[in-house]
Parts: C-alpha cells; structure tokens; sequence
C-alpha cells in the first residue's frame, strides 16, 4: 500500500528532493508545456527587466506536482535575482515574516508554498508589504503600544496554492499575476520523461517513455518519480534499458493501472459505487469510510479524477460520472437498481 501511495503521491518526498533539484528547468526555454503561463511570463519578466523594477506579485496555484515550485526558481533566475524560500505554516507570527523581508535584496524573490496555510496575523502583515513595500511594527501592548513603520526593499512575492478556493479576497486581489497551472498532456509528459532520462543517464526507448507518460497523471512529479522506479525494476529484473514491456510489466508490478490509477484511486471509486450508489457523498464521510484524511483526497486525489471525467463535485457531494462505472467495470446507470439491491 505505502509503495503505491508513494509513487502516486504528488506531495515531495525527501527521495524527490534531490532528485528534482537535478532535474528542475532553470529557465523558461526549457520548461516543458504551460505554454500560456510562459507566454505571459516572459511579457512580464522583460517589462520589469527593462524598467529595473521588481515584477508584480505572482500567484501560482493548481494541483501538487505540477511544477509551481519550479516556476518560481525559472522566474527568479530569468531575473537574475536571488530566492528566498518558505511556506505558509513556516511562518506562525509576524515577526517571522519581518526577518525574512528585511533579509531580501531589492527585486529578489520571496517563495511561500502553501499560502493558504498561512496565519491571519502573518498575512495581515502582509499586506503593507506586498502594497508599498513597509512593515508596520507594533512595539508594546494596550495604551504605551507604538507601530514603527520600516521601509522594505522591492521585492516580488510569488505564492504557490493548491487549494486558491480557501485564500481571503484581500490577499487574493494584492497578486498582479494571478496563474492556473493545468495538467500536462501525455506528449508533454512524454518530453519531460525524455530529458529526465537523458539528465539521469537512463537508458530507455520512445516507447518506454510513451508508456510511463501515459500513466503519470499530468503530472510531471509523478513522470519523474515512475521512471525512477522504472529504472530500478530494468536494472534488477532486465537488462537495464527500459522498453514498452519493461515499462508495462514494472508498472504492474507497482500496482499503477493501465491509465496511471493507484489502489486509493480505485478505492474511492469503488466505494462511491459499492457503498454509496454512486453518490453524492460527502467528502468527510468518503474519507472516514476509507481510514484517510480528507485533505489528501480532496487535493492530491480528486483533481485528476475530475480532470478525466471520473468524477464530479456536485452541492450534495461526489458522484461517480458513467465513464468510471465503464471503466472499473460496472453496469452501466440504467442496471444499477438491480447491482444495489443486492448489497
Ligand atoms: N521537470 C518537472 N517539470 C518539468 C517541466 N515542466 N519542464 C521540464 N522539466 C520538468
């Protein structure tokens, strides 16, 4: 179980890191796919290059895998400025932030992944910041309580959210730049797997690579850490280069299906069915039922279900769409009264 989770999972894991820091495009020429957000970035990029002045602030949001971090380190690197890297539940107080934000040079980026998780306090104090480039720093408490204001270097600040649905409006509106990344396409995919192998030394035919594209979930995390695996299967068990068998026979080896599903996915569509007739159903009670956290499968799980039409979000909770039942399957819509009937 742990071994499929992991491979699907589109959370870094520490096996990831090192990995994806070697594999991780430095600049937008060899970034694969996202042709829009790049488009619009270079516009904006060569703007603020040529004006001298830091870029508006950017929202990256959409689901984990996608490449949000690594957009952030592309545009830092297009500008020729320094990053400075954190997250949202790093930062608990507003004076985390001020030692972060006086730390920066002017025009260097500031990172926070998970914006969302961030804390009222710190994201008040954000806000003068990200506005006009000061801190209002409260001294003391009730009536001998003084603010200090301190002038800040420019800076950019670029946030990544998977979930954009939960940010306040107030912080929302102060982001000039405001893009979606999308899943990728399976040739996308098929090219990010052709220079991770070929960045990595790995021995593997067009194939191959078709094979493991096509079941990364548009997610070129998921790309990466499969041809990992893959890789390893080839070496043990084969002659080392992997082919469209050797790709196939190691992906069923993991437990990844033919379109790229794991055992959780099949089990959250197995449970809509079987237990729920398909829905709707809450997201908690979905979660309960199969021992997991509902945030998992809200973000890491639901999105791609969604984005093949295997499942739908409705006001009452999820259904499970037809082309799911077909395909893990089930009678069609019309037979179903007979199939719950019996359970
Ligand atoms: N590795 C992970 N994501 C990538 C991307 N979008 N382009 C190139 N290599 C990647």
């Amino acid at each position: 179980m742990r071994e499929s989770r992991d491979l699907i999972s589109r959370e870094v894991l520490p096996e990831d890191e090192a990995a994806e820091e070697s594999l991780r495009p430095k600049y937008l020429l060899e970034y694969i796919g996202q042709e829009r957000i790049k488009e619009n970035l270079s516009v904006y990029i060569e703007a603020a290059k040529q004006r001298r002045e830091p870029v508006d602030h950017v929202l990256l949001s959409g689901p984990p895998g996608l490449g949000k971090t690594t957009l952030a380190h592309v545009i830092a690197n297009e500008l020729g400025v320094a990053i400075r890297v954190t997250s949202g539940p790093a930062i608990e107080r507003a004076g985390d932030l001020v030692a972060i934000l006086t730390n920066l040079e002017d025009r260097d980026v500031l990172f926070i992944d998970e914006i969302h998780r961030l804390s009222h306090q710190a994201e008040e104090a954000l806000y003068p910041a990200m506005e006009d480039f000061t801190f209002d720093w409260v001294a003391g408490k009730g009536p001998a309580a003084r603010t200090y204001r301190l002038k800040l270097p420019r800076f950019t600040l670029i946030a990544a959210t998977t979930r954009s649905g939960l940010l306040t409006s107030p912080l929302r509106d102060r982001f000039g730049i405001n893009l979606r990344l999308e899943f990728y396409t399976d040739d996308e995919l098929f090219q990010v797997v052709t220079r991770s192998a070929r960045i990595l030394g790995i021995s593997i035919d067009s194939e191959g690579a078709r094979e493991i594209a096509r079941r990364s979930r548009g997610t070129p995390r998921v790309a990466n850490r499969l041809l990992r695996r893959v890789r390893d299967f080839a070496q043990v068990k084969k002659d080392g280069k992997i082919t469209r068998e050797v790709a196939r026979e190691a992906l069923a080896f993991l437990d990844i299906d033919d379109i790229g599903l794991d055992r959780l996915d099949r089990q959250i569509l197995t449970a809509l069915v079987e237990k729920y007739g398909g829905g709707p159903v809450g997201l908690t009670t979905l979660a309960a039922c199969l021992g997991e956290d509902p945030g998992t499968i809200e973000d890491v799980y639901e999105p791609y279900l969604l984005q093949i039409g295997f499942l739908e979000r409705t006001p009452r909770g999820r259904v499970v769409t037809r082309r799911a039942m077909e395909y893990m399957g089930y009678p069609p819509k019309r037979e179903q009264g007979r199939l719950f009937e019996g359970i």
